[in-house]
């Protein structure tokens, strides 16, 4: 059975439309797990425009199941990584002027800086997950710094049409086998959705799948038990595709 990571950060991004108390992603991180979330994913971005330190700390008190924390592997970061204790820490890219994260971490050519977090995090017991491209040399590269798991983007799945789609999947396949063959654990994430994550849930090896915009999308609307739920569902079982009648 694949994991579901539940990644609220944009239920902080509707409070922080106000700069007010609520949605508060704590109660939506109960609500989650209420509806079968087998773990809740922040990303804590420097610019602080959804989720807040307040957020990751309370986080840590309340969640029960596993606590994922999306990062750069900047300083001041890794120093409030190493405080919270996480049980997982996702090393992700992050520019200040992307709308969300863009691609994979490029591992494999900024080995200094990936390998000091990557050493801190791990001496402190945390987990750590690596997001990148699903190719064989950041795999390798993963590899080399002992990363425990890592995350392939989807997002060129999710956005790519016709053909090129069978291609994206055909990646993540090949690159899943070579990351297992590491001995690393495979999670996927980005541009998930309803609709496009019955392939992924078939690819072999792949052990959890972190999906945020998708499902706070339809929380809004029929509340994020019930988001949620369908989404475990979907990840389970044969689900209609409604845009294919
Ligand atoms: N995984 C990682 C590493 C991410 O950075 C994000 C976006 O914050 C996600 C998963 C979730 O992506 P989405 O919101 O498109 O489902």
């Amino acid at each position: 059975m694949i994991r579901l990571g539940v990644n609220i950060d944009h239920v902080a991004t509707v409070r922080q439309a106000r700069r007010a108390a609520e949605p508060d992603p704590v109660a939506a991180a109960v609500l989650a797990t209420l509806g079968g979330a087998d773990g809740i994913t922040v990303h804590l971005r420097e610019d602080r425009r959804h989720i807040q330190d307040r957020d990751v700390f309370r986080l840590r008190e309340t969640v029960t199941t596993r606590l994922n924390l999306e990062m750069a592997a900047y300083d001041e970061i890794v120093a409030i990584a190493l405080k919270v204790k996480p049980d997982e820490a996702t090393l992700v890219p992050e520019k200040r002027q992307e709308l969300t994260t863009e691609g994979g971490l490029d591992v494999a050519s900024n080995v200094a800086s990936v390998s000091a977090a990557v050493d801190a995090l791990k001496a402190a017991g945390i987990h750590v997950s690596l997001f990148i491209d699903p190719e064989l040399a950041q795999v390798e590269a993963a590899h080399r710094l002992k990363a425990d798991a890592i995350e392939f983007q989807t997002a060129s799945y999710s956005e790519a049409k016709g053909a090129a789609v069978a291609r994206e999947l055909e990646k993540l396949r090949t690159a899943t086998a070579q990351a297992v063959a590491f001995g690393l654990h495979v999670h996927m994430g980005h541009g998930l959705n309803y609709w496009n994550v019955q392939p992924i849930v078939r690819v072999a090896g792949v052990e959890e799948l972190n999906i945020g915009h998708s499902i706070v999308s339809r929380a809004v609307l029929v509340g994020m038990e019930r988001a949620v739920r369908e989404m475990k569902q979907v990840m389970t079982e044969h689900y209609p595709n409604p845009r294919k009648g």
